[in-house]
């Protein structure tokens, strides 16, 4: 086979806008099991859209964009469902950035034969396949953008805000996470932002630099930031798709507010939608009730769904956009406060 008989059948994004949740959502509430708890989620969520005081964190981590979930994030965003973004590299740069760029995921199977795969430079993940040379360009305009930017430390925000930019002076990425968080002053963070393609681009940009200054990103910096705007709310809620350095980083400014000698409230909501299990003792897996523990999390509106999410977000979404509470959110515009 050649490589365009695998790169054929594109991965669709789901539209939330076009079917709605509600009944189904409702009549999970007298059942039992995941039913049950996503039924409770998706009413937390409209609870913290309804609550004039909460601002949002939506928190991501696992392949969602490259798997159809992007344009639920976009219409999130686009209808103040959300305030801030945390994030892996792999969303942001590797899946959202890259399909800016005008490259797809498509539809494959995990019973190819990963040895042609990696002859012919394409990517597996699980059932879905991405042509690497693609990856390649990607990396490579991080690499320009860096190229282009003073050489000194960058919180992760401060970059993604430059490769928003980029794509609208490029008029690329209609449906972008990545733009539209950057034309509607929405801040998105990656933690981790060296592992994704980001990281491949900024080794390419110091390498070639040698002893010249470089671009350089600032995690602590990033940390910082999201605090600042954490002092700055009466109540914030979380929503986290999957776990890993996203949920920690966000549910730990709490903390951080109280090292710097201020007074915050924890997270009020907390949902997370999650396949990891709590008995490895993993973070991952770790309940929102523990959470509480660590003075991180409130006690009264949070929910663990354990599901896949593919299936879960699309349902808990589209419940809170045709509840339509959104309607009276008004962007908060947080990039404002943090580069004043
Ligand atoms: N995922 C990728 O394809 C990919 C590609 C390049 C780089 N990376 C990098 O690897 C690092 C780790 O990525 P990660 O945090 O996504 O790791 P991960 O995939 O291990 O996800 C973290 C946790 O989220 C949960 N999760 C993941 N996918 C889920 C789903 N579909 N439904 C429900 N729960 C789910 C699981 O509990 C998992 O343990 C990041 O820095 C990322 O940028 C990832």
């Amino acid at each position: 086979m050649e490589k365009k008989d695998y790169l054929k059948k594109e991965i669709k994004h789901v539209d939330i806008k076009s079917f709605n949740s509600i009944p189904i959502i409702e009549q999970f509430e007298g059942t039992a099991f995941q039913a049950r708890n996503l039924s409770r989620a998706a009413k937390i969520y409209d609870k913290m859209l309804s609550d004039e005081n909460c601002s949002i964190i939506l928190c991501l981590a696992g392949s969602l964009f490259s798997a159809g979930l992007k344009k639920i994030v976009y219409d999130m965003i686009d209808n103040n469902m959300v305030d801030m973004i945390v994030s892996t590299g792999a969303i942001i740069v590797d899946q959202d950035f890259f399909e800016a760029l005008g490259f797809k995921h498509f539809q494959g199977t995990p019973q190819s034969d990963d040895n042609e795969l990696m002859e012919l430079m394409i990517d597996r993940i699980y059932d879905t396949y991405i042509d690497e040379e693609h990856l390649r360009v990607c990396d490579m305009t991080i690499s320009e953008i860096a190229d282009s930017l003073e050489a000194v430390p960058y919180s992760s925000r401060e970059f993604i805000k430059f490769m928003g930019k980029y794509l609208e002076e490029k008029n690329k990425g209609n449906e972008s996470v990545v733009r539209i968080a950057y034309e509607k002053k929405l801040p998105i963070f990656v933690p981790a932002f060296s592992d994704s393609s980001a990281g491949f681009g900024l080794v390419y940009h110091q390498w070639k630099l040698k002893n010249k200054p470089k671009v350089s990103i600032d995690s602590a910096k990033d940390f910082l930031e999201l605090t600042k705007i954490k002092v700055s709310c009466k109540e914030t809620g979380l929503l986290m798709i999957g776990g890993g350095v996203p949920k920690n980083f966000a549910q730990d400014v709490t903390v951080a507010a109280e090292i710097l000698g201020k007074e915050v409230n924890m997270h009020k909501y907390a949902i997370q939608i999650t396949v990891a299990d709590e008995r490895d003792g993993g973070l991952s897996g770790s309940t929102l009730k523990e959470a509480h523990s660590w003075g991180k999390v409130d006690e009264g509106s949070e929910q663990m769904v354990f599901s896949e999410a593919t299936i879960a977000l699309p349902l808990l979404a589209s419940y809170a956009y045709h509840k339509a509470n959104w309607k009276n959110r008004k962007d908060k515009k947080f990039n404002n406060l943090l580069d004043k």
